[in-house]
């Protein structure tokens, strides 16, 4: 079988020697209580992966994944930790992508109206190529609008962050942000403010707990003062729909009375205008949303530890480059490489979606740098991305926010940047798993930049990460004169 080019993993045998997988799941039950407890308690997921790569010796191990028992009925799993090995999780032709999301288990379809959204569908499952081709013909429709929408949310953005400063001396970035990419979504999906519809402006919390509820298995509380066998409850019983049932309900109820135009364009493809709705109420608050309250934040977090010297570089470029072209446009974007080159290195550092899954298709060999592996069909592969992208063997000084990292000649790095589920380098299709809005996204972290630099010179923050992301809160901007 041909082998996809997103993946390193050539279906011609290579030099590298064959290698056993090392590593052990331990006894059932016990051995991934154990590794559950070393993850998130004992030693924290970047140490508990650190020291299985010494132990073995090795970036590719087995090992299990939490939640494990009893959410998960098999939390075993083949670890692929290195920048290589990595991207057998993008060749479609290898491996499956069917439920598994969100790792070893799923949350129940209560929470997607009873439907296995796009995102939940391997690339062999017919209705994954309908879904797929709707979302990105939707998006290719939009992308007038993803512009003048951005634009106005990001102005009304920061004069609410600057309002809140002068009244208390500093602004929680993430409240705000969230706000912003609400509206944002939601306004492409459906054509209509937020706050004209039921929804108002409880869209963002709604969202939070939605999230809140089918991901918990996969974090901590975060509170110091709860004990952790206490803590550890929520990574053995599933959280239950019902609390956001009808939070949902209304979500759902004002995607479907306003994206009139969008859901008669689904059913002309042949899908249920419930299930494409349920399907949209997905890609907005989980895909979109979900991506942006992790992403927007992490950018603020790493502009703002770079400190003055990169904001007035920035801040150059932007306004020296909007001045020359007269405005912001696609073609004025494009023009930014130390912009482009630090929301790329935003995405390298601090992938926002860390963790991707799959399931062998067949009996396939992979290869890290040093050796090559088996992996028995059905197995699990499992990668923690900012291993792969923080891989010594690839980048130079990996741990170390280097903003202008892919200007110029190290734009041939982008290759091994992966945050949208393949190489950076790679286009979504409806045949394969990649974020359909991968440029948007992209994008969208340009303007936040580009809005931000023609406002400001610099900025302060105090930040701090926790299960989900990182937190910010502003506590001064300095206006540009
Ligand atoms: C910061 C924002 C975003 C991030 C970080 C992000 C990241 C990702 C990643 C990592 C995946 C692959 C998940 C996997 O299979 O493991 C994905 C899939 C997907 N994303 Fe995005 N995304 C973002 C924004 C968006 C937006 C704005 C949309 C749509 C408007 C979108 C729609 C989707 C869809 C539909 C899929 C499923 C693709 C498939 O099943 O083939 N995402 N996204």
């Amino acid at each position: 079988m041909p082998s996809s080019p997103s993946s390193d993993h050539l279906a011609t045998s290579s030099k590298l020697s064959l290698r056993e997988i090392p590593g052990t799941y331990g006894t059932a039950f016990f051995g991934p209580i154990k590794d559950r407890y070393d993850y998130f308690y004992n030693q924290g997921k970047d140490e508990f992966f650190r020291k299985k790569i010494q132990k073995y010796n090795s970036t590719v191990f087995r090992t299990n994944m939490p939640p494990g028992p009893f959410i998960s009925s098999d939390p075993r799993v083949v670890a692929v930790l290195d920048s290589k090995s990595f991207t057998i999780l993008f060749d479609n032709s290898k491996v499956e992508k069917k439920n598994i999301l969100d790792g070893t288990y799923m949350p129940s379809l209560s929470f997607f109206g009873g439907y296995r959204v796009c995102a939940f569908l391997d690339t062999d499952e017919s209705n994954h190529h309908t879904l797929k081709s709707f979302f990105l013909t939707f998006l290719a429709n939009s992308h007038k609008k993803f512009i003048p929408y951005m634009r106005t949310g990001l102005t009304e953005m920061f004069e609410n962050i600057e309002t809140e400063i002068t009244d208390k001396k500093s602004s929680d970035f993430n409240v705000h942000s969230d706000n912003m990419a609400f509206g944002f979504v939601f306004r492409l999906v459906t054509g209509t403010n937020p706050l004209e519809t039921k929804v108002k402006s409880k869209g963002p919390a709604t969202i939070a707990t939605w999230l809140a509820l089918q991901l918990a298995p996969l974090g901590t509380s975060g509170l110091k003062f709860i004990p952790n066998f206490i803590d550890d409850i929520i990574h053995t019983v599933r959280l239950p729909f019902f609390v956001i049932k009808s939070g949902y309900k209304k979500l759902y109820n004002a995607v479907y009375d306003s994206a009139t135009t969008l859901l008669d364009e689904a059913e002309k493809s042949g899908i249920n205008r419930e299930e494409a709705c349920h399907n949209l109420v997905f890609l907005a608050a989980f895909n979109a949303f979900g991506g942006m309250k992790v992403l927007f934040p992490s950018l603020m977090k790493w502009i703002s530890s770079a400190g003055e010297s990169l904001h007035s570089r920035l801040a150059e470029e932007i306004r020296s480059v909007v001045k020359t072209e007269g405005d912001v446009s696609f073609s004025t974007l494009e023009k930014l490489p130390l912009t482009k080159s630090t929301v790329y290195e935003v995405l390298r550092i601090d992938p926002p979606v860390p963790f991707q899954y799959a399931t062998a298709r067949e009996d396939i060999i992979i290869e890290s740098h040093d050796s090559a592996f088996e992996i028995k069909k059905g197995e699990t592969i499992f990668g923690y991305q900012p291993f792969a992208t923080k891989d010594p063997k690839v980048f130079n000084n990996p741990e170390e926010f280097v903003a202008d990292r892919f200007v110029g000649e190290g734009e041939e790095l982008l290759k091994y940047v992966y945050w949208s589920n393949a190489r950076e380098t790679e286009n979504p299709s409806a045949d394969n798993k990649q974020c359909p809005a991968k440029d948007l996204v992209v994008l969208c972290c340009r303007l936040m930049l580009v809005e931000f630099f023609l406002r400001y010179d610099t900025f302060t923050a105090d930040t701090e990460v926790s299960g989900f992301g990182a937190s910010v809160k502003i506590t001064s901007l300095t206006k540009c004169v």
